[in-house]
């Protein structure tokens, strides 16, 4: 193993002896998606775990890729890290296991329009909108359209604009790209357009009562199309291979060893926040599921298990639940894993929630090394894997999840890891009196074969 060096990324800084000062780093949030939901494409759909492009380009220009080579991110999302990579004419394999959230990366992705041609389309779709919804006077009946909750989100009025607009894009196939790109435009409005506190998992929807004016769901969604037609205006793209794989990054993808010159990702965080859940006015609303079980069925069940409690206990003991190959490469990090998945085993029994944190602790690191392990197999040698991520505090039993994958993918094979705070987190929670009193923090791994 090298000793460790410090790499200085441009949102990093030396003070001259190597050493970082941290208080560089608060306020710079590249972990979050703030500068994303500014820019061109990325802004398409608003997803609160996607992460700022800016942090992609600037490791893209830290560790001298180049436009023959390829990166890789194993949980891919939304697609930041294939957009960019498709701006600087980078070749780029991206992995995400979510359907919906996949999809909406390929719609991302795809700028091959003839810029007349998909403006006339849209006048036309606009023209058709206009005779059904008579300028907002709809007597159409929904009920029984969508689950409760939709209904919950918005003024009546609205979501029958916005029934008008779905049915109409459904029925558009002719040209499957811009029925694609409407049911994005569409897709995004879905969060404009509601009364609702929108901002689950975490926060559930409050009802609305109807005192509410409407929110003018077409002119949001007028809006929301026309600015996506701009961005495809600005955007160039250069010549490269763009691979959106869905699929599981636990397993063996289809790029050769030694093929990869810079890993990049945000893996789910040992957290509990549920993609699947984060999705569900989507899936609702475009008739993807219907209940709950829809969703574990089609979107949790295919994720990391592990960051969620959904956790089916009968699969598993708590005992042995940490892997074995864990404990054959790396007997210290097992050990103070094991000390946490016991504690946390004894905690569950106290609370009434009864949350399954112990086996989401084992069944994370397992799935974690798994990813560890195949990106090291397809990391060429020096190559790095860089991962923005937070530690956790469940029952508020601190798990160094940053250190922790640090340490564990040095056992693996890795040369060393670097370390680097960004932000403090859970700062929003703090009045809530469950809530433990751990700090949390935001940073990111980097790796280096
Ligand atoms: C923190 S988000 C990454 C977001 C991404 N950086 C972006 O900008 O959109 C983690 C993603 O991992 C996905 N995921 C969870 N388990 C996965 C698995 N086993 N394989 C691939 N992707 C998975 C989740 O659906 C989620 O979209």
């Amino acid at each position: 193993m090298d000793s460790p060096t410090q790499l200085l990324l441009p949102f990093m800084t030396s003070t001259g002896d190597e050493t970082l000062s941290p208080s560089y780093y608060s306020g710079r949030e590249i972990g979050t998606f703030k500068d994303s939901a500014k820019a061109p494409i990325h802004r398409w759909f608003r997803y609160p775990a996607g992460f700022s492009y800016k942090f992609v380009l600037e490791s893209l220009d830290l560790f001298s890729v180049l436009p023959e080579d390829w990166i890789y991110d194993p949980f891919s999302g939304t697609g930041t890290t294939l957009v960019v990579a498709k701006q600087q004419g980078i070749n780029a394999y991206g992995v995400e296991a979510h359907s919906f959230v996949h999809w909406v990366a390929k719609v991302k992705l795809n700028w091959d329009f003839e810029e007349n041609i998909l403006r006339k389309q849209i006048r036309e779709f606009f023209e058709e909108v206009s005779e059904k919804t008579h300028g907002g006077k709809t007597f159409i009946d929904i009920e029984g359209v969508f689950p409760e909750l939709v209904y919950k989100c918005y003024h009546p009025d609205d979501l029958k604009i916005l029934y008008i607009l779905r049915e109409q894009i459904l029925s558009y196939s002719t040209y499957p790209a811009v029925q694609d790109f409407l049911k994005l435009a569409l897709t995004e409005t879905l969060r404009g357009a509601a009364l609702a506190g929108t901002g689950w998992p975490y926060i559930s929807p409050r009802k609305n009562r109807g005192e509410a004016p409407p929110k003018d769901a077409l002119g949001t969604f007028q809006k929301t199309v026309w600015q996506m037609m701009g961005d495809l205006q600005k955007t160039k793209e250069r010549r490269c291979e763009i691979k959106n794989i869905l699929g599981d990054s636990r397993q063996k993808q289809l790029l050769a060893d030694e093929q990869v010159k810079l890993a990049l990702t945000s893996p789910p965080y040992l957290n509990n926040y549920d993609y699947a859940d984060r999705t569900r006015l989507e899936t609702y609303f475009w008739g993807l599921a219907r209940t709950w079980s829809d969703i574990t069925r089609d979107y949790r069940d295919k994720l990391m298990i592990a960051a969620t409690t959904q956790i089916n206990r009968s699969k598993y003991n708590v005992e042995t639940a940490l892997s074995e190959e864990i404990k054959a490469i790396a007997p210290n990090i097992y050990q103070k894993l094991q000390t946490s998945i016991l504690a946390l085993a004894l905690l569950r029994n106290q609370k009434g929630g009864k949350k399954a944190y112990d086996l989401m602790t084992a069944l994370y690191f397992n799935d974690i090394l798994a990813v560890l392990k195949e990106t090291h197999r397809v990391l060429m040698p020096g190559g790095h894997f860089c991962l923005v991520l937070g530690d956790s505090a469940p029952y508020g039993v601190h798990v160094a999840t940053d250190t922790l994958i640090g340490e564990l993918a040095v056992a693996l094979g890795f040369r060393h890891f670097d370390y680097y705070e960004l932000r403090g987190r859970g700062e929003k929670w703090k009045e809530n009196p469950q809530r433990h009193n751990v700090p949390l923090r935001e940073g990111i791994v980097i790796l280096k074969k």
